[in-house]
């Protein structure tokens, strides 16, 4: 039996801060709307770093972070929605930047869930025996795609990356990690792709923005995130009481608050940082993992599931002995 572990985190943000009163000067909105309906203060935004750079940087400390050569590591996965390009992946660009030559390296989307569901895949990988050591990372540069005109949405989004270095290990430390999905068919949040509109004259329709129908996606992000950590704590016979902490996906405040009061788990076992971030998607949980990890909030043998929710409409989480 092959069992895994995480060796080591790292987690990376663009200097560029945008405060609440800085989106002032774009929209009619108020720090204290803001702050009291989502819990954001401010936001990192990239100003000329790719999707790739910062998925680098996130690496690189992620790597240290496991005390690892980088060419012991055979599998890259970066979970993003704003790939750099639609090919290359940031996955393959990612494996020449670090200088491995030759490994596995692929990216896939499942927007705020895609870490979860990269951590799902990479665990699996893992312990068919056919991999050693995987980097996943998940690195987004969300404010590419906001609509600095829309009120609604881009007060939420921000810019940056995180990432984890999984590996064998003689205990089982991974110990279940779960996803699922439910096509969003009533587009409750989407941003669509630029198609071919005119072959005649070779014109491509302009990149959208994200859309987002707000209280529908509060109302599934509620119903589904104590579901998952519910079915994972029934799945694995542990009661919420022997969890140490819960590493959410950082969307809005009030929902980490609503889902802990369900799941009858206390604020202080919650780790939280969406005032400094907003909602990074798919990087949203390995920041958190790894700022709980500096922090100090999790330590070596606790015992903690994370879990997060998105487009798609898309969850996951896992349960982990760190
Ligand atoms: C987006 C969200 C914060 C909105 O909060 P809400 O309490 O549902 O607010 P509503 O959408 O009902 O809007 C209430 C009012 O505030 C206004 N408003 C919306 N954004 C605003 C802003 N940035 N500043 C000021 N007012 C704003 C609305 O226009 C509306 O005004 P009206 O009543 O005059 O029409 C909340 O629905 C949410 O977090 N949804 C989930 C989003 C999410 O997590 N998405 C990512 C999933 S991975």
């Amino acid at each position: 039996m092959i069992f895994t572990k995480i060796a080591g985190t790292g987690s990376y943000v663009p200097n560029k801060v945008l405060t609440n009163d800085d989106l002032k000067q774009f929209v009619e909105t108020s720090d204290e709307w803001i702050d009291s309906r989502t819990g954001i203060k401010e936001r990192h935004m990239v100003v000329n770093e790719t999707t790739l750079d910062l998925a680098y940087n996130a690496s690189l400390s992620a790597i240290e972070s496991a005390g690892i050569e980088k060419n012991s590591i055979d599998l890259i996965i970066v979970a993003t929605v704003t790939s750099d390009y639609a090919f290359p992946g940031v996955a393959q660009l990612l494996q020449a930047k670090l200088g491995i030559e030759g490994i596995t390296a692929f990216d896939i989307n499942a927007a705020c869930s895609g870490f979860v569901y990269a951590l799902q895949l990479a665990d699996k990988m893992l312990k068919s025996g056919a991999f050693q050591n995987a980097l996943i990372v998940g690195a987004e540069t969300l404010t590419r795609l906001t609509d600095w005109r829309d009120r609604n949405t881009c007060v939420l989004f921000g810019d940056g990356a995180g990432a984890m270095v999984i590996s064998k290990s003689d205990e089982n430390q991974i110990m279940d990690v779960i996803t699922g999905a439910q096509g969003d068919v009533d587009m409750l949040l989407y941003c669509k792709n630029p198609d071919l509109k005119d072959p005649e004259i070779n014109a491509i329709s302009p990149q959208d923005h994200i859309h987002m129908k707000g209280p529908e996606v509060f109302k599934f992000a509620t119903r589904i995130m104590p579901k998952t950590v519910s079915d994972l704590l029934q799945r694995n016979n542990i009661s919420a009481d022997d969890l140490d902490h819960v590493v959410a996906h950082q969307a809005n405040m009030r929902i980490i608050d609503k889902s802990a009061r369900d799941l009858n788990i206390s604020m202080d076992k919650m780790f939280t940082n969406i005032d400094k971030y907003g909602n990074t998607s798919a990087a949203s949980v390995p920041i958190a993992i790894d700022e709980a990890v500096r922090t100090n909030f999790l330590k070596r043998g606790d015992l903690f599931i994370t879990v997060a929710f998105g487009g798609g409409l898309t969850w996951g989480g896992a349960l982990i002995r760190y």
